[in-house]
């Protein structure tokens, strides 16, 4: 089987970050978020990944090789212009024979769940989680055997709460395909996008047959405070990490941090629920509920809920910061 994953998006709600470094490559509780994607299904013995990225980011890809050598195979399809998600998943169509099926995965939300049985049983099935605002989401409506009846894409009149979070699987993938077709040469756009939502709908109504499978966890990176949510609560369910190499002096570490290498601590208080990626030195800092990124230098600080750049140095600053790669912020001048 091949999965994909649509790394495309421009995700401009986490700016400044995203401006450096694409969104699937920022950490969460001790690695990148495509990494814990990849991890999340790896029980389902895939042999080949395919990344849709932007023309630029080959950065993704790069990473993705490296990281996952001699697992599977990764190959890239690039997405030349931002005209959706079908749109997106539709440019891996050549890596596809007919008859083949494709699992599908989203490239911003971390998810626990368990596919592998209705994978192995080649039934086309769409992970869904009940949700508050289901306005917010692709919705499906399902009928007493569990099968797919309607699909809307972020309906204003919800017609349920269960809403798509992002993994997909097609026993033929070549359906899905043709489905994206149609929807592009009709020019059937919703909020102005070619939209998977629409081909599955398209699928479902000529009686293709999806189930669904409730997730357990669901955890958001869309945003800065959502990301901070996702890095709390894995580092709270999965543990914390310290390199050996992190030199620690007159200062209290609370448990669970992710202390990446060469990071140096100095009469600080650190934790709990903080990211540090390799080579961050904090000096008379206080730092919780955070995510700092490498080589960024804290001195005389208090942060809380922030999340600070590559290489940006910080002085003085009071609690809550968003400020990006190089930046230099001093309020003791
Ligand atoms: C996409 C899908 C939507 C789904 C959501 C889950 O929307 O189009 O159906 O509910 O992901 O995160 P996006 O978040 O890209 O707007």
């Amino acid at each position: 089987m091949k999965a994909v994953i649509p790394v495309a998006g421009a995700g401009t709600r986490l700016r400044p970050h995203t401006l450096t470094t694409p969104k699937p490559l920022l950490p969460v509780a001790g690695k990148p978020i495509i990494d814990h994607i990849i991890e999340s299904i790896s029980d389902l013995k895939f042999d080949s990944l395919i990344l849709v990225t932007g023309p630029d980011n080959g950065e993704i890809f790069t990473h993705v090789k490296t990281t996952w050598r001699g697992k599977f195979e990764v190959l890239r399809a690039v997405q030349d212009e931002k005209l959706g998600l079908g749109h997106a998943i539709f440019q891996a169509r050549n890596f596809f024979e007919r008859g083949e099926d494709i699992f599908i995965i989203l490239g911003d939300t971390i998810i626990e769940g368990k596919f592998s049985d209705l994978v192995e049983q080649k039934k086309d099935f769409l992970a869904v989680k009940k949700v508050e605002d289901p306005s917010s989401y692709g919705i499906v409506e399902i009928d007493e055997d569990g099968h797919i009846v309607s699909l809307e894409e972020k309906p204003q009149h919800p017609k349920s709460n269960l809403a798509i979070v992002g993994v997909y699987y097609v026993s033929d993938a070549a359906a899905l395909f043709e489905a994206v077709q149609y929807i592009i040469a009709n020019d059937i756009k919703t909020k102005n996008e070619y939209q998977i939502t629409d081909a599955l709908k398209k699928m479902v109504e000529s009686g293709w047959i999806f189930y669904t499978r409730e997730i357990d966890n669901w955890y958001d990176c869309g945003r800065v405070s959502e990301i901070l949510k996702t890095n709390r609560f894995l580092l709270q369910k999965r543990g914390g990490y310290m390199d050996k190499s992190v030199k620690i002096e007159n200062s209290i570490i609370i448990d669970p941090v992710f202390i990446d290498r060469g990071a140096k601590i100095t009469n600080s208080i650190i934790g709990p629920y903080v990211h540090i990626s390799t080579g961050v030195s904090f000096e008379n800092t206080m730092v919780k509920n955070s995510i700092i990124l490498e080589n960024a230098d804290v001195e005389d600080s208090h942060l809380e809920m922030s999340i600070v750049g590559k290489n940006a140095k910080v002085k003085g600053a009071p609690l809550k910061l968003n400020i990006g790669d190089y930046s230099e912020l001093d309020m003791k001048r």
